[in-house]
């Protein structure tokens, strides 16, 4: 049975990937990591505190609990990355690298989330294929790439098992994204609800390739559990399920809730979002290891609604 680590397991994918593990291997077999000391929900017996550039820390915890596999899914986000651009480049990289080798001591299966952000201004903007014009203009973005190369250099130079998908924005209920581009389409359902309008970041007309918590779930352990020669990109596979623009997306909500408005206030990240692909093509994850979305804008969007609106009903339960 495997013994997983996940790494940077308080953020928006970590939250919903844990209960996915601990689902499929059992609670005591996911240990949760993060830089922030355990909260008082923490389990003490599966939370560990990891500052994932010290190679110590990680090694003495991959031995302490006999890890085998990891999720490594610390990391300074877009905007975020903008702001700080020298610790995005010390966590990404400096992170990833220490993975790496970890993986090439321990012998370790390592899951790596690329992103969209490894496009830049000249990549083709519909139908980005997987090999193309790569030319990021923010750190987070040049991070990725490295990234990428790293995992690619690492699985065939080393023989490591490491697996990664080139994620889009992630829309989610349980948890909020912590400081990227892709944010308001997640802050835009909270606000809907909350107050019934919203003050977008990127303009209506901004198109950008999105996912569903639960079909990002599925593609990632999806290649985690694909046979090893099925596997046949070590960078990072292009992964998409919808795209959609702004607009739509506040059209769609309104089909729920007539009422919502939405402005539009674009900031820095209008910049940032411009320069990544509308569309993309994963043929290629499609064909090797069978991938395949679920969720539509419209299926989306109803669940985002029924799912925010059933906790907010418990919240209020308990108040
Ligand atoms: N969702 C991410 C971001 O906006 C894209 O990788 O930073």
């Amino acid at each position: 049975m495997h013994k997983i680590l996940v790494t940077g397991s308080g953020g928006q994918l970590g939250s919903d990937l844990v209960i996915a593990l601990r689902r499929l291997y059992g609670t005591s077999h996911v240990i949760e990591s993060g830089w922030r000391e355990p909260s008082h929900h923490s389990n003490l017996s599966t939370y560990e505190t990891l500052d994932v550039t010290h190679r110590p820390s990680l090694d003495a915890i991959i031995q302490h609990h006999q890890v085998d596999t990891i999720y490594h899914l610390a990391g300074v986000l877009s905007a975020k990355g903008e702001q700080q651009p020298d610790r995005c480049w010390d966590v990404n990289i400096n992170g990833l690298r220490n993975v790496l080798e970890a993986a090439k001591t321990f012998q370790l299966q390592v899951f790596f989330p690329s992103s969209i952000a490894v496009f830049g201004p000249h990549t083709p903007k519909f139908d980005t294929t997987q090999i193309t014009i790569e030319d990021p203009s923010t750190m987070y973005g040049i991070t990725k790439v490295t990234r990428e190369l790293l995992c690619h250099y690492y699985a065939h130079h080393f023989g490591v098992d490491v697996r990664s998908l080139r994620l889009p924005g992630i829309i989610s209920y349980s948890a909020f994204p912590g400081g990227g581009t892709t944010d308001f389409a997640v802050e835009i359902f909270h606000a809907a609800l909350a107050s019934g309008t919203y003050t977008c970041f990127v303009r209506p007309e901004t198109r950008l390739p999105m996912m569903y918590m639960p079909d990002a779930i599925r593609a990632i352990l999806g290649i985690m559990q694909a046979d090893a020669s099925a596997i046949k990109i070590r960078s990072s596979y292009n992964i998409a399920a919808v795209s959609f623009s702004a607009a739509e997306l506040v059209a769609e909500i309104q089909t729920h809730l007539p009422q919502f408005t939405c402005r539009y206030a674009p900031d820095f990240r209008q910049a940032i979002a411009d320069s990544w692909p509308s569309v993309i093509d994963d043929s290629k994850a499609r064909a090797d290891w069978g991938w395949q979305h679920q969720y539509d804008l419209a299926a989306i969007v109803k669940d985002m609604l029924q799912q925010l609106e059933a906790t907010r009903r418990e919240v209020c339960r308990h108040a």
